[in-house]
This record gives C-alpha cells, sequence and structure tokens, in this order.
C-alpha cells in the first residue's frame, strides 16, 4: 500500500483542481459520469461541503491534492465514490484512500455503484473488501443504456 497517502478536510482551494481532475474525458468516460462546468462544479461541492450527512475528504499524496473521496445517502442506502485525477492513477492511492475512509465512514452496509467497465475502481473496492452484490442499469445523458455493478461492503 502507499504509506504517502493522506486525508483532510476539503478546503475551497481545492475545487480548482478538483475541476481539472473532472475535465478529463479519459476519467469521465471511465466513470461514465459528465463534467461539470465550474459553475455547476461549485454549487455542487458548496452542497455537499456543508451537508451534515455527507463525509468528504481531499485525498493528498505527498503534500499534493491527488482526488476526493466522498459518502453520501441515496434511497436509504449509504454510498461511497471517489475521484483521482489521472497523473496519479495507478499508484495504489485509491486503495489506500478509501481504505483509509472506511475507518472515517462506520456506517455498513456501504454501496459502491460502478459502471461494468470500470475495471480499475471494480478493482479498488475489491480490493478494500467489496464484493459483487447486483448488476444494475442506467441511461447516461445522451440516453445511452449503460451497466453498472453495485458493490457492498458488510
Ligand atoms: C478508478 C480510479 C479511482 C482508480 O484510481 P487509482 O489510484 O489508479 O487506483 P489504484 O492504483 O489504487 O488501484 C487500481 C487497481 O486497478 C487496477 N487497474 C487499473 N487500471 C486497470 C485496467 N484498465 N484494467 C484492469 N485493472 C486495472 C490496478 O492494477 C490496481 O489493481 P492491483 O493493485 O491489483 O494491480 C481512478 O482511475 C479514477 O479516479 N478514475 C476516474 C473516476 C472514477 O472512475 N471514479 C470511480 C467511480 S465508481
Amino acid at each position: 500500500m502507499t504509506t504517502e497517502v493522506s486525508l483532510r478536510d476539503v478546503r475551497e482551494t481545492d475545487l480548482p483542481i478538483f475541476f481539472e481532475h473532472q475535465l478529463d474525458p479519459d476519467a469521465t468516460s471511465m466513470a461514465a459520469f459528465p463534467a461539470r462546468d465550474w459553475d455547476a462544479l461549485v454549487a455542487h461541492w458548496t452542497k455537499i461541503m456543508s451537508h451534515v450527512n455527507i463525509s468528504v475528504k481531499t485525498i493528498n499524496f505527498d503534500g499534493q491534492v491527488a482526488g476526493n473521496i466522498v459518502s453520501w445517502e441515496q434511497s436509504g442506502e449509504r454510498e461511497v465514490g471517489y475521484w483521482i485525477g489521472k497523473q496519479c492513477w495507478g499508484k495504489g492511492i485509491a486503495t489506500a484512500a478509501l481504505s483509509q475512509f472506511l475507518h472515517h465512514v462506520k456506517e455498513r452496509p456501504l454501496f459502491a455503484h460502478v459502471v461494468k467497465h470500470n475495471v480499475a475502481s471494480i478493482r479498488v473496492l475489491q480490493k478494500c473488501g467489496f464484493t459483487i452484490s447486483s448488476k444494475g442499469r442506467f441511461s447516461d445523458a445522451q440516453g445511452v443504456p449503460i451497466e453498472e455493478f453495485v458493490l457492498i461492503l458488510t
């Protein structure tokens, strides 16, 4: 595991970095999640940073902002999600960050929805103890059907 990974509270100065991370077309197609424009991103982060029922952390790697990790409630279930800047991929950062975050968010079961083609994210979750519990389908912004797995940590 990468030992240089740490989590801290999100600062407003992190937002331009998160903005750049989610603009990357490889990342958005991997996650099947469209990029937000700046105003939408600020509105989204302002909401989640102040929400009592949402846990969110900035992921630091060697003192630099590498991404973010968040847990929220959806349809009565507690979810987890994360995003790592492309320049930091493949270094074990998401795995280390999720494993630390699981000590912070103690509610179980914990769920993650991951599109089937996001092999890296599925691997991250499985390395942290999640297992595939079901399959689902949704339509992306263009109406294209996308298959997903729901993973669970009990
Ligand atoms: C998915 C994501 C979080 C992975 O982050 P990361 O820090 O590179 O992940 P890690 O380095 O901790 O681990 C990735 C694991 O997946 C594997 N992996 C990476 N790319 C892979 C690929 N294309 N196919 C198969 N395995 C792959 C790695 O080898 C590693 O497994 P290993 O330790 O057994 O070798 C990152 O790519 C990302 O943020 N993508 C865009 C946003 C996103 O998809 N978020 C998740 C939404 S559910």
